[in-house]
């Protein structure tokens, strides 16, 4: 029997649902893999916590020390969340010799370079499956399964608590706010919910998922973001009359030395696969071009989702023979080589408050078309208030310089525009 001693740095939602996970499986390591893992030291700041796992008292320490200096450890399992003081608590464990496993996409989007460059000077493995979509094997699948693949484009539902928000929201017409009370209280929402709804946790996760898919450090600076918190009850009904759905869409594609990363919110068909994917469900869908399409779904938040992804790398990390890093040149900053593409191609939904009056019509299709946007269809919402009408509009295919242009243009005497959002197919 392989005995191994591990320590956890930080034990909230995620260490206390690797603490149920870990303490139910022991038998099955046992009998499967002939291992034992034990947990020797929790990192927490408040050892006086009410916890929702069972872990002994005289476990708990709120020294570092306790736990990356002991010789006995030899994997360290990070999950306190934010860039610091986590990365250098995990730098210090690589530096000491023990495996990291981490859950921290910040930690991984903004230092991979420094923990990857530590772990392969010392010999050990980093692993960081559960920084992206919870329980989906996403991390393993890109590093390993399609490596024989170009990746040519991702898109994917990486964020569970807007997922969870939207769908809300499109299903029962519910009020934003009341919907994220609800995020946080079932461990969704990461320790500050800013970061999911103004988009940042999305971009965090495609900026590692993309670099992975593409062989390329693609930095989390490269990333267009624009998270939820705009979005309206309204533009998610006139979606639905339309027959959208709205997603926070993270978007990655790559065309030669050109690639292009963006989150933001994005009506899908009904029909499309990921329109489907609700609730803290998390979806990927990509296409290489050997595999072709393909998507993974599976639970991309909660507690014991993501201690699955935990707990199968310590597993992993405990039996490994050999470690292995990703072979891209993992850089601070993206190769030269590279460029990064600000002027996409979409469809756009417009909405509008127009002065109800003869010729405002023809006017804003003046200004789309002064700019080359073609609309495809448009819909009035609703009844004149003050003097206003609401108006949607569904564009072909523009460019986003092309569409800001046409925009910058409309005269807020005629009209307002109160929504922009990107539209996929
Ligand atoms: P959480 O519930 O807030 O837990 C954070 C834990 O870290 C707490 O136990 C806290 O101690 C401890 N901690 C934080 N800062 C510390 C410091 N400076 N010194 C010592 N201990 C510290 O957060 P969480 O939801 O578990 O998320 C943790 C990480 O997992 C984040 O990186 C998050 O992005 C990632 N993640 C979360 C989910 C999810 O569904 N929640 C899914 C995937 C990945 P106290 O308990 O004493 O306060
Ligand atoms: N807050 C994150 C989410 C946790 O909602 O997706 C999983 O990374």
């Amino acid at each position: 029997m392989k005995d191994v001693v591990i320590g956890f740095l930080g034990c909230g939602n995620v260490g206390g649902g690797v603490w149920k996970l870990l303490e139910g499986f022991q038998k099955e390591l046992a009998h499967r893999d002939n291992l034992s893992i034990r947990v020797k030291r929790v990192l927490v700041r408040d050892v006086n916590k009410a916890r929702t796992c069972a872990v002994p008292r005289e476990l708990l320490t709120t020294d570092v020390n306790d736990v990356i200096n002991d010789p006995e450890i030899s994997i360290v399992v990070e999950f306190m969340g934010g860039e610091q003081p986590a990365t250098e608590y995990m730098i210090r464990a690589l530096r000491a010799g023990k495996t990291v496993v981490t859950a921290n996409k910040v930690a991984v989007a903004l230092n991979w370079h420094r923990l990857q460059a530590a772990a392969q000077e010392h010999g050990v493995g980093l692993y960081y499956e559960a920084s992206v979509c919870g329980a989906i094997p996403i991390i393993d699948t890109l590093n390993h399964s399609l490596q024989a693949n170009r990746i040519q484009y991702l898109m994917g539902i990486i964020n569970g608590t807007t997922n969870y928000i939207l769908s809300r929201m499109y299903e029962k017409g519910e009020d934003y706010s009341a919907v994220l009370e609800d995020a946080k209280r079932l461990g969704l929402a990461e320790p500050n919910p800013a970061s999911d709804v103004e988009g940042y946790d999305a971009a965090y996760k495609l900026s590692i998922m993309s670099s992975l898919a593409f062989h390329a450090r693609v930095p989390f600076s490269k990333v267009y973001v624009e998270g939820i918190t705009r979005v309206t009850a309204m533009d998610i009904a006139c979606g639905k009359e339309m027959g959208y759905v709205l997603k926070l869409l993270a978007i990655a594609k790559r065309d030669g030395d050109n690639i292009e990363v963006r989150v933001h919110p994005t009506f899908l068909p009904g029909s499309h696969p990921l329109a489907q994917v609700n609730g803290s469900f998390n979806a990927v869908y990509l296409k290489g071009h050997a595999c072709q399409e393909m998507m993974l779904q599976g639970r991309g938040a909660g507690d014991m989702p993501t201690a699955s992804a935990v707990v199968g790398d310590i597993i992993h990390a405990s039996v490994a023979d050999v470690h292995v890093h990703p072979t891209f040149a993992n850089t601070p900053d993206a190769d030269a080589i590279l460029t990064f593409e600000d002027n996409w191609t979409s469809r756009y939904f417009v909405r509008i408050s127009a002065v109800d009056k003869p010729g405002v019509l023809a006017k804003v299709a003046g200004w789309f078309a002064k700019e080359n946007v073609s609309i495809a269809t448009m819909m009035q919402k609703g009844s004149v208030e003050e003097g206003r009408v609401p108006l949607i509009f569904i564009t072909h295919e523009a460019s986003e310089k092309a569409m800001q242009a046409a925009l910058a243009a409309f005269d807020p005497q005629i009209c307002t525009v109160d929504s922009m959002i990107r539209v996929e197919k």
